[in-house]
């Protein structure tokens, strides 16, 4: 009988939790903004954002409607890979402030009505953590076992592993005479999950951080805390591929019991949002990770869709291809309609690692900037799951040109130039620096455009990165006073999905999936239908949907409407 009665309660839960799934919670009908510390304000003239910056526009934020702010993280840290290699939890980069800096910041933000989320960096820390330093001391040192250390093979590396930088993924440490994983920099050595004691002691941390005020976590690289067993060699890398094993290694056989681990220890005890990267998941991966009854995480950043123009001779993301609309479709499609009832997508079209989208899937000419920023926005923003707008892209920031591969700073594609033209020889410096243009991390960490004074009012000192030069004209002041722009199209699409349901619950239905000029699709509730067109080109196009005569236009890029034609990268949205 008890057992019946369990058995009841339990998917009566279940149902519950799917009726959730239909955007009952309050981070369902969210929007988020990532901030990246140090390229959003600088307020004490050294060339590099802080904390007082950022609370000094959260007034902006608010303006712009947003709910959450994502910040990258901001903990002490060498700064080897821009903050995601920490060297301690619990203090704050100097650089970015102190703690004192955080606590107003939390407060301003909730006093404001938003809330803010922290990085949270655990798939590994920096080698100048005081764990890894007592880890390399000596084999018997207590903290030894927070690493994955190993004997040489043969006088090399344990195993082929690539690290996402390039490289081997194993480093030597000369102490000891063994290697360390590091499947980032060398300066990011990988934590132990297997240990209990490494997972209590994150679990106590995170804990102190909810503590503090925190409203959730993104968490970095989540799904990589469990390798694979007896850690085989990765057999897609050979003597001509030498890409990243990260998706080899994602996805490890203990993964999920420790996530369940962590949302029974901490996550599910407080009301939060969470968000885990997870490079190389599945919609059936997804589904495990953040499914209604996953017990687990609330969404995932997939990386399906933001690989379409990847390199097709094995060089990943170093590629200039340009992608192409069918596939993107078919991969967003697959997963508005995989996820529909059972999970809940993130929606993204660029953040801190991925080039500007309106230089990528847009157009940054002159003519076509702003439309087509529009056009990608309304694309995104009328989808099912959490919208995340990165820095800048709500004013249509572009991808940087700089002419030499010294004037980058990002790690990744100083170590992709360093692996690919002088050591391996694989590629010419031109093309390199073609590839480069495309797809380095820098084009989305240049300062954020405020306005046309000095540094585009980001600092009054030498940024740290270079300004794009284009900030004159594309700066948030300039936005602000322009009631055409493309920040207060995006406040409208904001507002719409706060205002209307549909927007959250629909029923996604893609239309002409095999046609390479226009994206359309269809949102379906009960009550009320939404039509939602794009044209990705800047040729005009006919194009027939059905719709009835009482359909209202919600929302456009253009003045009027011409009905079936749709002129250079229009979009709009028919509510009925
Ligand atoms: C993913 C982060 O987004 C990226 O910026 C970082 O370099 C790697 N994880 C390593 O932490």
């Amino acid at each position: 009988m008890r057992k019946r009665l369990r058995k009841l309660l339990l998917v009566f839960d279940i149902r519950l939790k799917e009726v959730n799934m239909t955007g009952e919670q309050w981070w369902q009908q969210a929007v988020v903004y990532q901030i990246y510390p140090r390229s959003f304000q600088d307020s004490n003239h050294d060339g590099i954002g802080d904390i007082p910056g950022i609370i000094a526009r959260l007034p902006y934020l608010k303006s712009l409607g947003v709910q959450v702010i994502w910040l990258s993280p901001i903990y002490e840290s060498p700064n080897d890979d821009n903050g995601y290699d920490i060297s301690d939890y619990c203090r704050i980069l100097p650089e970015f402030g102190t703690m004192a800096d955080v606590q107003e910041m939390f407060s301003v933000a909730h006093r404001l009505g938003l809330k803010i989320m922290m990085d949270l960096v655990i798939n590994h820390t920096s080698d100048e953590h005081a764990w890894f330093k007592a880890s390399r001391q000596s084999k018997d040192n207590p903290y030894r076992q927070y690493y994955i250390w190993r004997d040489p093979v043969d006088g090399h590396e344990p195993n082929n592993w690539q690290s996402d930088f390039g490289g081997s993924a194993w480093a030597f440490d000369d102490t000891t005479q063994q290697y360390y994983l590091h499947l980032f920099s060398k300066k990011q050595p990988d934590l132990n999950w297997e240990n209990p004691t490494l997972r209590h002691e994150i679990y106590s941390m995170m804990t102190w951080w909810l503590n503090q005020g925190v409203d959730g976590f993104r968490m970095d690289v989540i799904n990589l805390l469990s390798k694979p067993v007896h850690f085989v060699d990765d057999p897609n890398v050979t003597t001509e591929n030498h890409s990243s094993s990260m998706n080899f290694i994602a996805n490890g056989p203990k993964i999920h019991a420790y996530l369940q681990e962590m949302n029974h220890e901490v996550l599910s005890k407080y009301d939060i949002i969470t968000v885990g990267e997870t490079p190389g998941v599945t919609t059936k991966d997804a589904i495990k990770y953040a499914g209604t009854t996953a017990n687990e995480l609330q969404m995932t950043f997939q990386f399906e869709h933001t690989e379409v123009d990847n390199s097709r001779e094995g060089f990943g993301k170093w590629s200039d291809e340009r992608f192409n609309l069918v596939t993107l479709k078919r991969i967003l499609s697959k997963w508005q309609n995989d996820l529909y009832g059972k999970a809940w997508n993130s929606l993204y079209w660029n953040n801190h690692d991925r080039p500007r989208v309106v230089s990528r899937f847009g157009n940054d000419s002159d003519q076509y900037r702003v439309i087509s920023a529009k056009m990608l926005a309304t694309t995104l923003h009328f989808m099912q799951g959490t919208p995340y707008i990165y820095q800048g892209e709500e004013i249509g920031m572009t991808n940087v040109k700089w002419p030499s591969i010294t004037q980058y700073k990002d790690i990744d594609t100083r170590n992709a130039y360093d692996d690919l033209v002088l050591k391996q020889k694989r590629m010419t410096p031109d093309k390199m620096m073609s590839y480069i243009y495309h797809s380095s991390r820098d084009n989305a960490r240049t300062p954020m455009q405020w306005d046309k004074t000095l540094n585009a009012g980001f600092t009054d000192d030498k940024p740290w990165l270079p300004v794009n030069n284009n900030y004159s004209e594309i700066n948030v002041s300039a936005a602000l006073s322009d009631k055409q722009s493309l920040f207060y199209y995006y406040q409208k699409l904001i507002h719409l999905r706060q205002t209307m349901p549909p927007i959250t619950t629909g029923k996604y239905v893609v239309l002409d999936i095999a046609d390479d000029s226009v994206y359309a699709y269809r949102r379906i509730s009960d009550d009320a239908q939404l039509l939602v067109i794009s044209n990705f080109t800047e040729k005009m196009q006919k194009r027939h949907y059905e719709r009835p005569d009482s359909a209202t236009v919600l929302i456009s890029n253009y003045d009027d409407d011409l009905g079936d034609t749709l002129r250079p990268y229009e979009a709009k949205v028919y509510l009925f």
